[in-house]
């Protein structure tokens, strides 16, 4: 072969040029591309020159053959290298990337929780739910005819005087207590509507909103109550104290201190309440006093009827417990209020 100053340049330059690119090469798809180019099988730079080998001399073949082996040689392990510096390279900025430092000192997160109010309740209906009540819901916007008049409470019964009552607008249009609203001022007629749609024997209770004129520390025109009723054929007021012993010892405490006295409720009788006994240093002039929490009795018979259950066949009895009051009682909270103004030095202690 002769050996032009030119060529070899040229043939130098190529590999160089490979050789530089190859070290400058940043991705596999660019050292594969460089790869091809020096060992690919059919216009590979190497293998071209190994095939024009087989015309030299057989003094040529020795001299050039080493030279192409050695190119061969130097590639390949040029090639390694770039190929595992780039799998090094990845992995680094994989672990960099994917770094977590569990030395770090992060505040711990706050967790919420539920207002106590709800809290309560679900805690009254697990306490009902082991006593076989089942849960039941009303709407608050009730009308005149299912929150007084079915209960036994018509126009002009004083027990209406006790609840002070938030009429809707529509009061005015009509005269008729089917279409007369009032938000609920208790949650008895629930009472009323389970009796309708269900067949006696039966035990429920019904959590809710109920709405009067009231305000001050120990009433708001707002607060919750249960309802509870217990329909059979032979439920007596024994059975009753039994429920209401175990509601309150379970939800409040088993050393509350309660008592039972006459109460007077026209869908009962004989109507009873629970009064409890308040404790807590901080309000002394509650300590010692007695709070109503409960109005309970034997399900009068005219309700019984006016909800189509015979009186004759079946008996039984219901209560209404005041929500706020009891939680009041239980964690020695003066002032009823607390409970709505969302403060959170207030929520936060339950
Ligand atoms: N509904 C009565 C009230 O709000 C409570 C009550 C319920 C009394 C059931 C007796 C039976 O004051």
């Amino acid at each position: 072969m002769i050996k032009s100053p030119k060529k070899p340049a040229k043939k130098n330059d190529h590999w160089a040029d490979l050789e530089e690119r190859l070290q400058k090469a940043n991705s596999s798809e660019e050292i594969e591309v460089i790869e091809q180019e020096i060992f690919g099988r059919k216009h590979g730079a190497l293998t071209v020159e190994m095939k024009h080998l087989q015309e030299a001399s057989a003094a040529e073949k020795a001299e050039r053959g080493r030279a192409l082996n050695e190119k061969k040689k130097f590639f390949t392990s040029l090639l390694d290298e770039k190929r595992m510096a780039l799998k090094n390279k990845s992995l680094h900025a994989l672990a960099e990337s994917d770094r977590l430092d569990v030395t770090i000192d992060v505040p711990a997160k706050e967790r919420g929780h539920l207002h106590p109010i709800p809290e309560f309740i679900r805690e009254v209906e697990d306490v009902f739910g082991r006593m076989g009540f089942d849960v039941a819901r009303g709407p608050e916007v009730e009308s005149e005819e299912y929150n007084f008049n079915l209960l036994n409470i018509p126009a002009d019964h004083p027990a209406r005087d006790s609840q002070d009552t938030f009429w809707l607008k529509r009061e005015t249009e009509t005269t008729d207590p089917n279409k007369k609203f009032v938000l609920r001022t208790h949650t008895s007629p629930v009472q009323v509507r389970y009796m309708k749609s269900h067949k006696p024997p039966f035990r429920f209770i019904c959590p809710g909103k109920v709405y009067r004129k009231d305000a001050d520390a120990t009433h708001s025109p707002m607060f919750h109550q249960f309802e509870g009723m217990m329909i059979g054929k032979d439920i007596t007021l024994a059975n009753m104290k039994a429920v209401m012993i175990t509601a309150i010892r379970e939800l409040i405490s088993p050393k509350a201190e309660f008592r039972f006295r006459t109460g007077f409720f026209p869908f009962v009788e004989p109507g009873l309440e629970v009064d409890m006994r308040w404790q807590g240093e901080d309000t002394a002039s509650r300590e010692g006093k007695w709070l109503e929490v409960v109005g309970c009795g034997m399900v009068h018979p005219k309700v019984l009827q006016n909800c189509g259950i015979d009186p004759q066949e079946w008996q039984g009895f219901a209560f209404g417990f005041g929500v706020e009051r009891m939680i009041m009682i239980r964690n020695q909270i003066p002032d009823l209020r607390s409970f709505y103004t969302g403060d959170l030095r207030f929520l936060r202690q339950f």
